[in-house]
């Protein structure tokens, strides 16, 4: 029998994976290895001065927040804490949120107060809150009273930290052992205190483990200190340049680094969460924060650290108006806001998670999966560096075992990985972008279509781009 060029061309097809391509099954069920996902895994930190202004008087704040509780059905988690919660005291006599004196409105306070309407106002928050309190000032007294008001006032409050990064604050003879042996006091003092178990985020070091993290401060904890555990954090500033945070297999090795603790923390029956995040510490770096390409690494931060259990990323928020990695400001929004929001529509209403590449190339390939376990979306990632020089380069996934037979997929796009939308390039996530200083959502939505041929179809990515793609 003679076949013609066309029905040659139909046989082939399944096959027709050129050289360059990356192709991969999509499993028709989550396999054993796939990770269970929180359901709100993107998260958001304050710095605890600012946390007030973040929330009274910056417009912004409850719209970006509220994008992602559009999205998921749930308010994303946030933290309040970070250096200066170390400097914090408690006073109950002032009615004000906080009271410092700073030079300049872009300082960061050396010292401040607040007061029990600081936990009223956190109180207001839809989604569940972790605060910071103080452990810096060794004031148990006072650390004890301000978790007492957060504890009786907030409805949300999901757990309370003792001490940011503890390794930074205290001097050079406060080794991880003495850390560790304090927090493990602290927990039973203060958990009882509040007769609470289950209340504590401990860890919260930013020094890299092993010599400092939840498995070095879970071999010294006795029974009773850890019963107050809720669960153990680390923060992480990856740093680096654009080509660096946006190139997938980088943020892979970067994240492995917490396999070891997330373990412990499992071994404990306790979830493991990175407590404060993001691309460069201190605020961020101003030619590389901002950028869309770092908005890319966002996106493929949090799916990587969903896919190795880390349940919750609470990407950390500075001084308003001196914030280089911010998602949001006063005035303009942050190109990481992007990556951010197709992450969370990634991820909304899955239960499951996994990786189809091997995590060793500028190519990525997530699967999320429904609660039955069949493939709700996947999200495809060209980390390829494209500065808007040239031309830009492509690449290709071919998925199979697909069901559908017409495919919808929203584009994550910018002119370029340097794109910033507070100088005016703007990022797009299927066609629409969000405004500056009211974070709603603006243009239309706008699906790109794909047909499945004998189960496969090809989608092109080009670089510095990812892809959104529906199964369901
Ligand atoms: C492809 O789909 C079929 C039918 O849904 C399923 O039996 C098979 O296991 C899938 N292949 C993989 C690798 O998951
Ligand atoms: C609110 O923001 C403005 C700047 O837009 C600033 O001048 C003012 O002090 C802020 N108020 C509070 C309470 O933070
Ligand atoms: C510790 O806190 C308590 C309660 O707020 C306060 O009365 C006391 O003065 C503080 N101690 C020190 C040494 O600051
Ligand atoms: C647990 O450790 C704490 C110190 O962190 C200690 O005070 C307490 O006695 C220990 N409890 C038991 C049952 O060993
Ligand atoms: C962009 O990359 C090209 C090389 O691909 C380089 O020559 C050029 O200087 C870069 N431009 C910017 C703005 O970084």
């Amino acid at each position: 029998m003679l076949l013609s060029a066309t029905q040659v061309l139909w046989l082939l097809l399944p096959a027709l994976v050129w050289a360059g391509d990356v192709a991969y099954t999509v499993p028709a069920s989550a396999p054993s290895s796939a990770t269970v996902l929180d359901p709100a895994p993107v998260g958001v930190s304050f710095e605890f001065f600012a946390f007030p202004s973040y929330f009274t008087n910056v417009t912004a704040t409850n719209q970006c927040l509220k994008n992602f509780q559009t999205l998921t059905g749930v308010w994303p988690p946030i933290r309040i804490g970070g250096t200066t919660q170390d400097r914090a005291t408690y006073d109950p006599a002032t009615s004000a949120y906080v009271v410092y004196t700073v030079a300049s409105p872009t300082d960061a306070p050396s010292a401040l107060t607040f007061g029990s309407s600081f936990m009223a106002l956190a109180a207001t928050y839809p989604g569940t809150v972790v605060v910071g309190l103080n452990r810096g000032h060794d004031n148990i007294t006072n650390t004890i009273a301000a978790a007492q008001v957060a504890k009786s006032s907030m409805n949300n409050l999901l757990a309370i930290e003792l001490g940011n990064e503890p390794e930074s604050i205290a001097s050079g003879d406060w080794t991880p052992a003495v850390d560790a042996q304090s927090q493990d006091d602290w927990d039973i003092l203060v958990g009882s205190a509040l007769g609470t178990t289950n209340i504590i985020q401990a860890g919260n070091s930013n020094s890299a483990p092993p010599t400092w993290g939840a498995a070095e401060l879970i071999a010294t904890e006795n029974a009773t200190s850890q019963s107050y555990v809720h669960d153990y954090a680390h923060h992480n500033y990856p740093g680096g340049t654009v080509i660096s945070l946006m190139t997938h297999s980088s943020t892979v090795s970067n994240v492995a680094q917490f396999e070891a603790d997330i373990a412990a923390a499992v071994g404990t029956g306790k979830e493991y969460v990175l407590g404060e995040t993001n691309s460069v510490s201190g605020g961020g770096a101003a030619t590389v924060s901002p950028t869309f390409g770092v908005g890319l690494w966002t996106m493929d931060y949090v799916l990587q650290a969903s896919l190795i259990n880390i349940k919750r990323t609470y990407y950390h928020h500075g001084t308003v108006g001196l914030c280089y990695y911010c998602w949001w400001g006063r005035y303009d929004m942050g190109a990481p806001y992007y990556g951010a929001y197709a992450a969370t529509a990634a991820m909304a209403g899955g239960s499951y998670i996994s990786m189809l590449d091997d995590g060793t190339t500028n190519n990525a390939a997530y699967v999320i999966y429904d609660s039955a376990q069949k493939p709700l979306r996947a999200l495809l990632y060209n980390s390829n560096y494209y500065n808007g020089t040239g031309t830009r380069g492509s690449q290709s996934f071919v998925l199979s075992n697909l069901t559908l037979s017409t495919i919808q997929a929203k584009r994550l796009t910018a002119a370029s990985a340097l794109s910033r939308q507070d100088e005016g390039s703007i990022p797009t996530f299927g066609g629409q972008s969000f405004t500056n200083g009211a974070c709603t959502i603006s243009g239309t939505e706008a699906f790109e279509s794909t047909s499945v041929v004998r189960g496969t179809a090809t989608f092109a990515v080009g670089d510095s781009e990812a892809l959104l793609v529906y199964l369901q």
